[in-house]
């Protein structure tokens, strides 16, 4: 029987999400959904596209993002559209724009998300009504952060909530969660919530364990203390029986490069009694708010943004504190606030940790500053072109896998994350031969290289370099169990 769809590929190299082999066939969308996949020769489609020796392929997950607020107001979040990513998940390390009341003194580093402007959302709900109002671009699956909500009921951070805190941030998560709230984060190593102790997350955890939802991590120590840290969110997550991810896990300082060959081992024994998972991005820098004992760690620091001296960004710290004859302390002082890159993994580790079988792919990128980190815009395809096809350490339908299927599995973001019947139509048409990051640390905002269509719930929202003028993107939002 012939069909009309209103989007058909024809001839496509279909990588699936699962991670099996790629096999030529043709998929057929009609509405938001893929409805046919297979042989569909006697089809036809409104819009048709030839494969050309394209690969289709579910649109990426990114699992670990800063775009809360770069996901508002319609905008084209053009550094993740261009990568080939379909569905972002917001809310990471600790940090969300809700639910906090506007006029509340910004730390770092929840300034890396958004400045006063952004924070205006006193509950969870009213930042998700904001996103479906004004769609966005690309999905977005939001989480509450742990930080943010110690912001909302604490008069000050450097000591672990009373019993009365604990009780207003488990109504303030409660009501995230209510609202669709997909997880929980925490990020345990930054300032406001340094001091909370593992009693004060297993509380709030318990209580995000009756919901289903998922639970995220920046650990305490990602240095020195690294394997104590894995412990205690193991422990944590265990003891409130929720899943877990370990965000952004990386080995931090020289002491530590190589501890992945132990960390690693740490998550295999782990999975075998309860659901942990890790994400990674691809590069040996990371990148966050400017922070002193982030410096220490470090072999270089380059400034990405500073509010009282732009004439900084994207400058090295260690010459700007030269040149304005201080200590590197001082000059930090100076530039607060501020953002940085940091240079302080091995490469080894970085690979060990993305081929590692279960590692997700998670860019961290923070749309905010004007030399942000390349992995804002390139790491997608910088782990289909760099880490799989040169450096050949997984197969392409095994890096789809973790950008994908094993994102979906994991967020538990039903119907996404494969090209199968049924499932919601977000998919890329990339060029497995041409793809590659452009971003660097000097020129960052690059787009990539190879990524030819992006569909979105069923509509083309990226044609050969070309943004169109829609917002097809759905908020995420957790289906209760
Ligand atoms: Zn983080
Ligand atoms: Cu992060």
């Amino acid at each position: 029987m012939s069909e009309t769809y209103d989007l058909l590929f024809r001839n496509v190299r279909i990588i699936d999400g699962t991670g099996a082999v790629e096999r030529i066939g043709d998929v057929g969308v009609f509405g938001n959904r893929i409805s046919a996949v297979g042989n569909l020769s006697s089809s036809r489609g409104t819009r048709e596209i030839e494969g050309r020796g394209l690969v289709l392929a579910p649109g990426f997950i990114d699992v670990h993002t800063h775009d809360d607020a770069l996901a508002l107001d319609g905008n084209p979040m053009e550094p993740k559209l261009t990568q080939g990513v379909t569905t972002v998940v917001v809310g990471n390390c600790g940090i969300s724009l809700a639910p906090l009341k506007p006029g509340i003194p910004l730390l770092p580093p929840l300034n890396i998300i958004g400045g006063s402007d952004e924070y205006r959302f006193p509950t969870f709900r009213s930042y998700v009504k904001a996103l479906e109002e004004k769609p966005p671009a690309l999905n977005v699956a939001p989480m509450v952060g742990h930080s943010t909500l110690r912001v909302a009921v604490m008069d000050r951070l450097d000591r672990a909530a009373t019993s009365s805190e604990i009780t207003q941030m488990e109504e303030l998560l409660q009501e995230a969660l209510d609202s669709g709230a997909i997880g929980f984060s925490t990020g345990l190593y930054y300032p406001p919530a340094r001091e909370a102790p593992p009693e004060e997350v297993l509380t709030l955890l318990k209580r995000l364990a009756l919901s289903g939802a998922i639970y995220t991590t920046h650990m305490r120590n990602e240095d020195d203390f690294l394997e104590d840290s894995l412990r205690e969110s193991f422990d944590t997550a265990g003891a409130a029986d929720v899943p877990l991810v370990i965000s952004h896990h990386k080995c931090m300082g020289k002491n530590n490069h190589g501890l992945s060959m132990q960390t690693l081992k740490m998550f295999d024994e782990v999975r075998k009694k309860q659901l942990v998972g890790l994400d990674a991005y691809p590069y040996t820098a990371g990148s966050s708010a400017l922070l002193p004992e982030m410096v220490e760690q470090c072999e270089r620091v380059l400034i990405t943004w500073s509010e009282p001296h732009p004439e900084c960004n994207g400058r090295d710290l260690a010459e700007v504190a030269q040149e304005w004859d201080t200590t590197i302390n001082d000059a930090i002082e100076h530039l607060l606030p501020a953002g940085a890159v940091y240079f302080h993994m091995a490469e080894e580790d970085v690979q060990r940790i993305i081929s590692y079988p279960h590692t997700m792919i998670g860019s961290d990128g923070i749309p905010r500053g004007a030399r942000p980190h390349p992995r804002l815009w390139g790491t997608f395809p910088r782990v289909l072109g760099r880490y799989a096809r040169d450096l050949k350490l997984m197969s392409l339908e095994n890096a789809v896998h973790k950008m994908t299927g094993l994102a979906a599995e994991t967020f538990r973001l039903e119907d996404r994350g494969y090209v199968a019947e049924g499932k919601f139509a977000d998919m890329v048409l990339f060029d497995p031969e041409m793809i590659d990051d452009t971003a660097t640390y000097e020129t960052p905002e690059m787009r990539a290289n190879g990524i030819h269509m992006v569909v979105v719930n069923g509509t083309v929202l990226l044609e050969e370099g070309f943004i169109l003028d829609h917002s097809p993107g759905k908020v995420l939002k957790r289906t209760s169990h």
